[in-house]
């Protein structure tokens, strides 16, 4: 079977599930779970019963795929994502985008968890995504490529929706919410940064580093799908006294940052 068989054959049996078109594609960072709670949830899919899908690594943690109303829109939200860390190949890490994408969003909002380099950053802040930086070993266009989904050489002069950000800038604004705005690297992880590493990618360009995100917008740009991404600052790499980082600090930051977060995609949302 192709990748659009396997497409086509997903979202048949997602729509034995569930008739809705969303309008929006919600993708769910680590610690950023609870935006399920701003959902009006109308039909819930444990990935497990999606054919296709990738297999999740983490017994208890298969992640699902929530269709529901924001602000009186249809979305589709992926509560857990996929990373390569993981050991998946990054086909698979960008494969629901794409499947989301036939569902019939016209939108993908993406959030993150990622260690900040700025130096006017702390932790808890919000980023807005300008453009990003790929040092992920695999992109999940390489082999042949399926002209009815996208071009074989897509463009990327503009991954982050500039309309989109301008948008979300007034949506914080009004909020009183502090938004910068910053360029992501993308690492396979699952190691975080050496410090000569934080460093390295800050001279490179690079305001935040995250293990996920780009080869997920890699493959909606791919198919001329307009994305707005978000990372919330959850580690400063580059400071002075900075000593290490636990994964259970990366997703308490990232919790007590959400509701900042939830504020903007929701405000997104009913612009639309
Ligand atoms: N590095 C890479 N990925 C991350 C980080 C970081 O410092 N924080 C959260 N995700």
């Amino acid at each position: 079977m192709s990748l659009l068989q396997h497409l086509q054959h997903t979202v048949s049996i997602i729509r034995q599930f569930t008739p809705t078109v969303p309008q929006v594609g919600i993708v769910l960072g680590s610690g950023l779970g609870n935006f399920k709670a701003e959902l009006e949830i109308e039909c819930e899919i444990p990935y497990g019963d999606i054919p296709h899908f990738p297999v999740s690594t983490v017994e208890g943690h298969g992640g699902s795929l929530i269709f529901g109303k924001v602000a009186g829109k249809q979305v589709v939200c992926m509560a857990g994502r996929f990373h390569y860390y993981e050991g998946y190949t990054p086909q698979d890490v960008a494969y629901p985008i794409r499947v989301m994408k036939m569902l019939g969003i016209e939108l993908l909002l993406l959030s993150n968890a990622a260690g900040g380099m700025n130096h006017a950053f702390h932790v808890g802040d919000l980023m807005i995504i300008k453009d990003h930086i790929s040092l992920f070993a695999v992109n999940p266009l390489l082999g042949p490529n399926e002209p009815q989904l996208g071009p074989r050489f897509p463009d990327m002069s503009e991954p982050y929706s500039h309309a989109l950000i301008e948008q979300a800038k007034v949506i914080a604004e009004r909020a009183g919410l502090q938004v910068y705005l910053g360029v992501y690297c993308g690492v396979t992880g699952p190691t975080f940064e050496t410090r000569a590493e934080y460093n390295m990618l800050h001279i490179l360009g690079a305001d935040a580093v995250g293990m996920s995100t780009v080869q997920e917008v890699i493959v909606a740009r791919h198919m001329d799908l307009p994305v707005f991404a978000i990372s919330v600052i959850t580690d400063l790499g580059i400071r002075e006294d900075h000593n290490t980082i636990t994964h259970a600090e990366v997703l308490e930051a990232a919790a007590a940052a959400e509701p900042k977060m939830a504020a903007i995609f929701k405000g997104l949302v009913a612009a639309l």
